[in-house]
């Protein structure tokens, strides 16, 4: 199969020397994309800026904002069988990007975020993605309850959810326990293991249900 993962955080940018980020290693999504070469797939990673090397025989697309890995995604979603968004994107941008460096001013400042395009609720709707959609969910609560409303929302075939406010399993962890949930079943929870391990289990179940 033909795979496409979203990796990684994005970086919106504030002025030349500053953005707005997030946790996310990229470990999960670079696991991913490891364990579906390992499984003979080949793979487009679609990564925000991370400290890992990608696995040599990916074909990588590197970007920085959410808006370019909205434009990355939907250029290549649809050579694609199965997309995996592990990417943790940037709910908002900064809405006027400063051209030179803010300076203090002494007084308070205040940003204007506008929201960015939702990327994986735009891969059915907008993109026409008729492959196997697969959505991660980051949850500090009703992890259950949050999910399941994410996998119809954003018309996932496979929804992971992993709950972020543990610090051994959260963001930039090495380990991570996913509870995965699917189309009229229920949800299934693996053990706590390495994300390499979770990954190739990942596959492997992506790979069953993908192909019925
Ligand atoms: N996602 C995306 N584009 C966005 C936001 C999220 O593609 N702008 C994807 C993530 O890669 C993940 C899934 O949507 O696969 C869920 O991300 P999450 O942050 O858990 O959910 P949100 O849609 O941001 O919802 P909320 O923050 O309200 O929980």
């Amino acid at each position: 199969m033909r795979i496409l993962i979203t990796a990684g955080p994005t970086r919106e940018p504030i002025d030349p020397v500053r953005f707005i980020g997030n946790r996310s290693s990229g470990k999960m999504g670079y696991a991913l994309a490891e364990a579906s070469i390992e499984a003979g797939h080949e793979v487009i990673l679609i990564s925000g800026p991370v400290a890992l090397t990608p696995p040599e025989k990916a074909e990588i697309i590197q970007v920085e904002t959410a808006l370019q890995m909205f434009e990355a995604v939907r250029d290549s979603i649809n050579e694609c069988d199965v997309a995996i968004f592990a990417a943790a994107v940037g709910d908002y941008r900064v809405e006027s990007f400063s051209d030179s460096k803010m300076k203090k001013t002494g007084r308070t400042v205040t940003l204007t975020l506008v929201e960015n395009p939702d990327i994986l609720g735009s891969a059915r709707g907008g993109f026409g993605f008729a492959g196997y959609l697969v959505g991660f969910a980051a949850e500090t609560e009703n992890v259950e309850t949050n999910a399941s409303e994410k996998l119809a929302r954003k018309g996932c075939d496979l929804l992971i959810a992993n709950d972020v406010s543990r610090k051994e399993i959260g963001f930039d962890s090495e380990q991570n326990e996913v509870t995965v949930f699917l189309k009229d079943r229920s949800p299934h929870s693996f053990p706590q293991e390495s994300k390499k391990e979770v990954a190739k289990k990942l596959i492997d179940l992506i790979e069953r249900s993908a192909s019925v």
